[in-house]
C-alpha cells in the first residue's frame, strides 16, 4: 500500500489526542505555543505564576478550538510546584505527552552588578525547575513523549556584554536536552530545544530601548513572532526522528 505525500506530512504533524504541558503559557512564547498546539489536535495545560487572568484567557481560547484546557498556577523556582505540574497535567486531562519547557526569566547586566539573589533566582527558573519538571514528566510520559525546551539564541552566541548569567542558564538546557535525548531515547522519548531569537513579548518588546541593536544581530534585520517559534515548537511535537537537536529560530542571530 503506497501512502501519499500530504498523508505522511499530515501524521507528522496532528497531536489530535496528545496532552501537552506548556510552562508559562499566560503570556508570550508560552501562549502562543499553547495555542498552535491545540490548533494540531491537542489539550493544553498551562501554567502561570501571576498572570491568572491571561492563563485563563489562553484556556478559553484553547477551548474555542474545540480542545479541553486548564490553568495551574506553579512556580517553577519551587522545587515541588514545578515537579508537581506534569502530575497536576495527567489529573487533569488524563495523560501527559509533549512537555514544552518555555517558562524563563532574563536578567541582563554587568557582572558585577549581580546579586546572589539574580543568580539563584535565574538558575532556580531556568535551570533547575527545567530540570525538574523534565524529570517528572518523563516519568509520566509513554513511547512518543516529547520534551521540547525554550532554549535562547544567547546560549550559542552572546554578542555583547551583559548577557553572562542569562546566557549560562539557557547553555546550561543544551546539555540537559542532548542529556535526555540519549536517557530517553531508549523509551521512545524526544528531547529538543529551540533557541529564538529577540522576539517581541512583555519580556523583550520590539519597540524596547535595545530593540534596535538586537534586530541589527540578526540576518533578517528584524524581531521574530512568538507565533513564528511555536510553528517550530509544533513541528517537534509531531517529530518522531529528531533527537538531541538544537533549533535556531533567531533571524540568522547565530549566522
Ligand atoms: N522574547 C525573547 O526575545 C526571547 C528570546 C530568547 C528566548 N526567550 C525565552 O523564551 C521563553 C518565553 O519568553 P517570553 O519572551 O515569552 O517571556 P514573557 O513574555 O516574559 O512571558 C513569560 C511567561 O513565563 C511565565 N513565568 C515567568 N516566571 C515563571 C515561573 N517562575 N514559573 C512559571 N512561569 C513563569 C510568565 O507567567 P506569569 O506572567 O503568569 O507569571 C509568562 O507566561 C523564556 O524562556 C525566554 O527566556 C525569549
Amino acid at each position: 500500500m503506497t501512502t501519499t505525500h500530504a498523508a505522511r506530512t499530515s501524521t507528522h504533524t496532528t497531536l489530535h489526542g496528545k496532552v501537552a504541558l506548556v510552562t508559562g503559557g499566560s503570556r508570550g512564547i508560552g501562549a502562543a505555543t499553547a495555542l498552535r498546539l491545540a490548533r494540531e489536535g491537542a489539550d493544553v495545560a498551562v501554567t502561570y505564576v501571576n498572570g491568572k487572568e491571561a492563563a485563563e484567557e489562553v484556556v478559553r481560547a484553547v477551548e474555542a478550538l474545540g480542545r479541553r484546557a486548564v490553568a495551574l498556577r506553579a512556580d517553577c523556582a519551587d522545587a515541588d510546584e514545578a515537579a508537581g505540574a506534569a502530575e497536576r497535567t495527567v489529573a487533569a486531562l488524563g495523560g501527559l505527552d509533549v512537555l514544552v519547557n518555555n517558562a524563563g526569566v532574563g536578567v541582563l547586566g554587568p557582572l558585577d552588578g549581580l546579586a546572589l539573589t539574580d543568580v539563584d533566582r535565574v538558575l532556580a527558573v531556568n535551570v533547575r525547575g527545567v530540570f525538574l519538571t523534565s524529570q517528572a514528566a518523563a516519568a509520566r510520559m509513554a513511547a512518543g513523549g516529547r520534551i521540547i525546551t525554550i532554549g535562547s539564541c544567547m546560549a550559542q552566541r552572546v554578542p555583547g556584554p551583559g548577557g553572562t548569567l542569562y546566557a549560562t542558564s539557557k547553555a546550561a538546557l543544551i546539555g540537559l536536552t542532548k542529556g535526555l535525548a540519549r536517557e530517553l531515547g531508549p523509551r521512545g522519548i524526544t528531547a529538543n530545544i529551540v533557541h529564538p531569537g529577540p522576539v517581541d513579548t512583555d519580556m523583550n518588546p520590539a519597540d524596547g530601548p535595545y530593540a534596535a541593536g538586537q534586530a541589527a544581530m540578526t540576518a533578517l534585520g528584524r524581531f521574530g513572532t512568538a507565533d513564528e517559534v511555536a510553528a517550530t515548537v509544533a513541528y517537534l511535537a509531531g517529530a518522531d526522528y529528531v533527537t538531541g537537536a538544537e533549533f535556531a529560530v533567531d533571524g540568522g542571530h547565530a549566522a
